[in-house]
């Protein structure tokens, strides 16, 4: 076993192709190509695009990160990639891939969870965890919350959503407000411009909801409750704020996410919470999260915005942890799995 291994990680589970590469914990490049902007138009992300697109940016994006690195191929030690969950035709271009450089370069690939990934790259900003911690995972697809012992030995899931994910919401109330996609960006810039003046449903936080969904989300009710509010404004013949909505929307979902984690932390008795997936960039959501769970005396860590969203450094960081803990390589036929568990760390 090494202690700091040099691990190359690939992640195209989405519309990002990323590469990272780390050795440990500390993050040596991180090349990016995103297909974003090819899906813009249809106001969300087309998977045959996507896939198309990972496939004539993977060469190319591997070479930039060892470039970046000041590395060949041949100074790896291993290589991990994402292999789920995520869109299945995204993800075989990264697995194929991996497998496909792995065998060329006689390394070890090891496919990994997309999701756990998201909480381990925290440590390349804030180093290992020294302890049990709740992980607040808040992405386009998901909205979790979870109890991390060691990310290598896996997590245990204390509440998810029931409806749609945190980023989902951010892209419809987006949508709906005239904004382009993904919406979570735009929401976060206007509502900086804005003030919180309409009070919008906090799903799933009622006396009520604490015995079966104490750990869960809702947010459809508060997507929908945020387009009835524009047309009602819209049939009295009234302009639509859009700053103070897109405050408004954002500050509950916020005060929904925060509460819930803060209550997962006190009922685990654990001091730490980590907060990850491209929602975590959100700028209110990392102040509002910070500030109160000072007040419990919970330490809250949160990677910086650029390693919230999709990436390849997040891949080659859960990499490097399960190397470093001994664990084994994937068998070369392991398969892209779009559904992976969230319990499942590795393949
Ligand atoms: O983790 P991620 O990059 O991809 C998935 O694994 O899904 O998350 C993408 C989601 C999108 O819904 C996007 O709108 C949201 O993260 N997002 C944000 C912000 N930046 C990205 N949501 C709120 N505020 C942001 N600043
Ligand atoms: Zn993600």
């Amino acid at each position: 076993m090494r202690d700091e291994p040099l691990v190359l990680g690939i992640e195209t589970s989405c519309d990002e192709t990323g590469v990272g590469i780390v050795r440990g914990h500390t993050l040596l490049a991180d090349a990016l190509a995103s297909s974003v902007d090819e899906h813009a138009r249809f106001g969300g992300v087309v998977p045959e695009v996507a896939s198309r697109a990972h496939l004539e940016a993977l060469v190319p994006t591997i070479d930039r990160a060892l470039g970046e690195a000041g590395l060949t191929i041949g100074d790896i030690d291993a290589i991990a990639v994402t292999a789920g969950p995520g869109l299945a035709g995204a993800l075989l271009v990264g697995v194929a891939g991996a497998k496909g450089l792995a065998l060329a370069a006689e390394k070890p690939v090891y496919g990994v969870n997309h999701l756990a990934a998201h909480v381990a790259v925290d440590t390349l900003e804030h180093g290992p965890l020294p302890g049990p911690a709740i992980a607040l995972l808040v992405s386009g697809g998901h909205s979790s919350l979870l109890r991390v012992e060691d990310l290598a030995t896996g997590v245990r899931p204390l509440g998810g959503t029931i409806d749609d994910a945190a980023g989902e919401a951010f892209d419809k109330v987006a949508r709906l407000l005239g904004m382009p996609f993904p919406g979570g960006p735009p929401i976060d810039r206007a509502a900086r411009e804005g003030t919180v003046t309409v009070s919008f449903p906090r799903g799933l936080t009622a006396a009520r909801d604490m015995e079966r969904h104490r750990f869960d989300f809702s947010f459809s009710g508060l997507k929908t409750a945020v387009a009835r509010w524009v047309e009602a404004r819209e049939r009295d013949g009234q302009p639509v704020p859009v700053n103070d909505v897109a405050a408004s929307f954002q500050e509950a979902v916020c005060d929904v996410l925060v509460t819930k984690a803060i209550d997962a932390c006190r009922t685990e008795g654990v001091d730490i919470l980590v907060i990850g997936g491209g929602v975590a960039a959100n700028s209110r959501l990392r102040a509002m999260a910070t500030e109160r769970a000072a007040a419990h005396g919970i330490a809250v860590r949160i990677p910086r915005p650029k390693l919230c969203t999709d990436n390849g450094a997040m891949v080659a960081a859960l990499g490097a942890h399960l190397v470093a803990a001994g664990a084994s390589p994937s068998a070369l036929d392991f398969p892209a799995d779009s559904a992976m568990p969230l319990t499942l760390v590795g393949v």
